[in-house]
């Protein structure tokens, strides 16, 4: 039985840089799911009878939204939901679920690398056809519908259980809940060379898999440990909790410091990984050695070729403007196309679908192919894990080689979190009134050479997308990106993008702070960060 239920519009629906985020007790509010879910339907066009994926990181609300979104799908019509059991998909894999059955789009839950749990965060994430990210024009459309909406439609039905794989009917809809980690598990093994890894484990290869107490523990596990032979123990924190053990499930060095002194002291692995809430971020630490979101895209798409997924060569490279330019010298290198996106995966997906790009990449430790359309935590890992059995040499000599070929990009990004809107908005403002004004001018013992407010024109579909962050760049090839955060649930979070490219061999053994010393100085006086936001220092530093 379908029921209308009359409801009233919410005012703060608008997606962010990856869907609506918001508090639990936020999303808790009367209708507040049910609102933006009807708003999603409504966006779209032709689904009836078609296939529609639904899944979740599994964090606290998972479950009880999962319930609330398959009732909604069967009176919207749906024909099909294929849900992961136990509600967990992860955001890659949720990619591949939507790709393979060839589904009309699926509907994420997600807060990423947010902490989760009664007061922490959660997400809602609507996926098209191709398994990537809404682009802006529905994203935008579901918004407007949100501000209008005045009621939505639900099933009255018992819950569908979760927890056993099989079929079942929910009035007239097929629900089919489906191993989260097989279809996942195989797409990987057709794209890496697992006999190699294997071996490599064998002959005593050690590796660390931080999961976090996230959602990649399960995938990690069956691919790791089971398929490639990595002895038990190789994933820690393997079992996905609703509040991730209390943890920030963000795989950076702060939130994976354990996994960071691990990989720094005497008895260290091999090869130290982790992986974010929902599956879609990698942290990668090699013995000794730390390597960059930004250095690890490169060095993936300068070694994709050791894979057998990726021997026939690359289409082109595509990395979100704040990212370094490590990749485009490797891009220029293989004679292929470097694309320059604003930041969020929803703007690779017409460059994948195009065949333009073959590897994507964010400076926020997202790194992907055309064999989804997310980024993906674990395939980053496997590749990693093919260059070194392919390569035979350690982490650290990989990377130092490829500086000495390509130069450094020295490179770092400082949060201020949870500041106050107004100051921020008011900061980023005033660097806009003066970026004409900029070139040319000296700070400090640097010169400003261009200064702008990035924009993109999508070369697939002609849309266009400003005021994506305010660049500097100075003489020499160093520059500064501030803008800030799509997806923060409470103040506004200013993110200042700091690069350096170093081509002297001679000086690539430096510390990072001290590599960009005169560009934090520049940043600061440019921006004016401590008299406007009052803070002396970021919050965190990746
Ligand atoms: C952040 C990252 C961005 C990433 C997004 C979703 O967005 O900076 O690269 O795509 O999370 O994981 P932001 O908070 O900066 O808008
Ligand atoms: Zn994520």
């Amino acid at each position: 039985m379908i029921q209308t239920v009359a409801t009233t519009p919410y005012a703060d629906q608008k997606p962010g840089t990856s869907g609506l985020r918001k508090k639990v007790p936020h999303f808790q509010q009367p209708n507040y799911v049910q609102n933006f879910v009807q708003a999603i339907f409504d966006s779209l066009e032709g689904f009836a009878g078609k296939t529609l994926v639904i899944g979740g990181d599994g964090r606290y609300f998972n479950r009880e939204v999962i319930q609330i979104a398959l009732k909604m799908a069967a009176a919207a019509g749906f024909g099909r939901v294929l849900v992961g059991r136990g509600g967990i998909l992860s955001t890659p894999a949720a990619s591949n679920v939507i790709r393979k059955n060839r589904a009309f789009g699926g509907i994420i839950l997600s807060a990423s690398h947010n902490p989760g749990g009664p007061t922490e965060d959660f997400g809602i994430k609507y996926n098209i056809g191709n398994g990537g990210p809404a682009p802006e024009r529905i994203t935008e459309a579901i918004y407007a519908r949100t501000k209008e909406i005045d009621e939505y439609r639900i099933v009255d039905a018992p819950d569908v259980d979760l927890d056993k794989l099989g079929s079942f009917d929910l009035e007239g809809m097929k629900v089919e809940v489906i191993d989260p980690v097989a279809d996942y598990a195989e797409l990987m093994e057709s794209l890496f060379d697992f006999d190699a890894i294997a071996a490599m484990f064998r002959d005593g290869f050690r590796m660390s898999f931080d999961a976090m107490s996230a959602v990649t523990g399960p995938y990690a596990q069956a691919i790791i440990e089971t398929r490639l032979g990595a002895p038990v123990g190789t994933v820690r924190n393997a079992t996905p909790l609703p509040d991730f053990g209390g943890h920030h499930p963000d795989p950076n060095l702060v939130h994976a410091k354990e996994l960071y002194d691990a990989m720094m002291g005497a008895d260290a692995p091999d090869f130290g990984a982790a992986s974010d809430g929902d599956g879609d971020r990698n942290l990668i630490i090699g013995k000794g050695i730390f390597v960059t979101p930004s250095d690890s895209l490169a060095l993936l798409a300068a070694n994709a070729h050791l894979a057998p997924g990726y021997s026939g060569g690359l289409a082109g490279i595509a990395r979100s403007m704040p990212t370094s330019g490590a990749a485009d010298r490797v891009a220029e290198k293989l004679g292929v196309g470097l694309y320059e996106t604003p930041t969020g995966w929803k703007f690779f997906g017409n460059l994948l679908d195009a065949g333009m790009a073959t590897i994507c990449g964010e400076e926020s430790a997202g790194t992907g192919s055309n064999h989804v359309r997310e980024k993906d935590g674990v395939w980053a890992v496997l590749l990693w894990l093919n260059v070194l059995a392919a390569r035979k040499e350690p982490v650290k000599d990989i990377v130092t080689k490829h500086w000495a070929e390509y130069g450094r990009n020295y490179y770092a990004r400082h949060d201020y979190e949870g500041i106050d809107s107004d100051a921020a908005n008011g900061l980023v403002a005033a660097l806009r009134e003066k970026l004409k004004a900029l070139p040319g001018t000296k700070v400090g013992p640097l010169t400003v050479a261009e200064a702008d407010d990035f924009a993109y024109l999508d070369p697939v579909d002609g849309s266009e997308s400003k005021h994506q962050g305010i660049r500097i760049l100075f003489e020499g090839g160093s520059r500064v990106v501030f803008r800030l955060s799509g997806t923060g649930t409470s103040g506004a979070t200013l993110r200042v993008y700091i690069e350096r490219f170093e081509p002297d061999p001679a000086k690539h053994g430096m510390e990072t702070a001290e590599a960009l010393a005169d560009l934090i100085a520049a940043a600061e006086t440019l921006a004016g960060i401590r008299e406007r936001t009052g803070r002396a220092e970021p919050d965190v530093i990746t």
